[in-house]
């Protein structure tokens, strides 16, 4: 190969090497501050029910596993993910539907919204869940869900699939027999955080989270490796403004009110997801006593040493 002999000739080089000077990129590689990519934005449940109602008619039970709505956000370029490592779906599950056993890598969770009678099972224990209720089903467990009761069940999922996707370990697998032989029905789970018992411990807790909200309380500590679940408390009025690097969802669990990011003012009531992504700063204006579940990725920035927190 010859040598350039000319700047031109050096970067047309660089383009036949796939290489690039760090002098003159096409893009930037590092930058001061976190940039503003996922947007802000709620889904709210008043617009989503007619719509999975509707996928519960026209959807056949065959597909009734992946019956669900997964929550795009509407950055450009965006194919999947709610938040940059998160993604949030409704889902509706029929009287007598099941999900058949199967397990794979990202970790998942649960909010009940509506409906009683359907269970989860989590690695051979069977467990009823309940509007309220958060059910966990971490990296690799075994899980299947059934709907064995009267109603019509709605629930929100949260996976750090696009974790996953970054990282790449992605792996999938079904039950060989469909459904697990040994299941055992249990009452209590180190998976499943009961609603009332939710809301005795915010009953009796201190920790308003620097003024993000009237009480917390953790579920699990953290709930999932790449997960943190906050239950949130609101007194009506506005909390206190905070920024972080990590990612949020907002699910509204009771109440309804506002989040203000920014200039974006985002209303919100009882199974809305609100979004804050990544380092944008964000209050919260209940107009009534409300409760929100908050998911973030806060563990991952724990570990990796990237949590930066700050409450005006
Ligand atoms: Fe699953």
């Amino acid at each position: 190969m010859t040598k350039p002999q000319s700047l031109d000739e050096l970067y047309a080089r660089f383009d036949g090497m796939h290489m690039e000077g760090g002098w003159h990129r096409r893009f930037p590689a590092l930058w001061p501050v976190p940039e503003e990519n996922f947007l802000p934005y709620v889904w709210r449940y008043a617009d989503v029910y007619p719509v999975l109602e509707a996928a519960g008619d026209l959807v056949s039970t065959e597909f009734a596993e992946r019956r669900n709505l997964t929550m795009r956000n509407p950055v450009e370029g965006n194919r999947y993910a709610t938040v940059r490592t998160l993604v949030a779906a409704y889902q509706m599950v029929k009287p007598g539907e099941i999900a058949r056993s199967h397990r794979h890598t990202p970790n998942a969770l649960r909010l009940i919204l509506d409906g009683r009678g359907t269970t989860t099972t989590v690695n051979g224990k069977r467990v009823e869940m309940r509007p309220g209720d958060v059910m966990l089903t971490p990296n690799w467990a075994w899980h299947a869900h059934e709907n064995a009761g009267n109603d019509d069940c709605y629930w929100l999922d949260f996976l750090d699939v696009p974790t996953v996707h970054l990282l790449e370990p992605m792996f999938f697998e079904r039950h060989p027999n469909g459904l697990e032989a040994e299941v055992e029905d249990v009452e209590i789970s180190p998976v499943a955080f009961r609603w009332e018992d939710t809301l005795a411990a915010l009953e009796s807790s201190s920790d308003d989270a620097g003024g993000m909200c009237a009480a917390q309380v953790e579920l699990g500590d953290p709930a999932l490796d790449t997960v943190r679940l906050y239950m949130q408390r609101l007194a009506k009025g506005a909390t206190r403004t905070h920024r972080t690097t990590a990612n949020s969802l907002f699910a509204v669990v009771e109440g309804q009110g506002k989040t203000c990011i920014g200039d974006t003012e985002l209303t919100w009531a009882r199974g809305d997801v609100v979004a804050v992504p990544a380092w944008r700063a964000y209050r919260h204006e209940a107009s009534e006593a409300s409760v929100l579940l908050r998911v973030t990725d806060k563990p991952v920035f724990e570990k990796l040493g990237w949590l930066r927190e700050e409450i005006a």
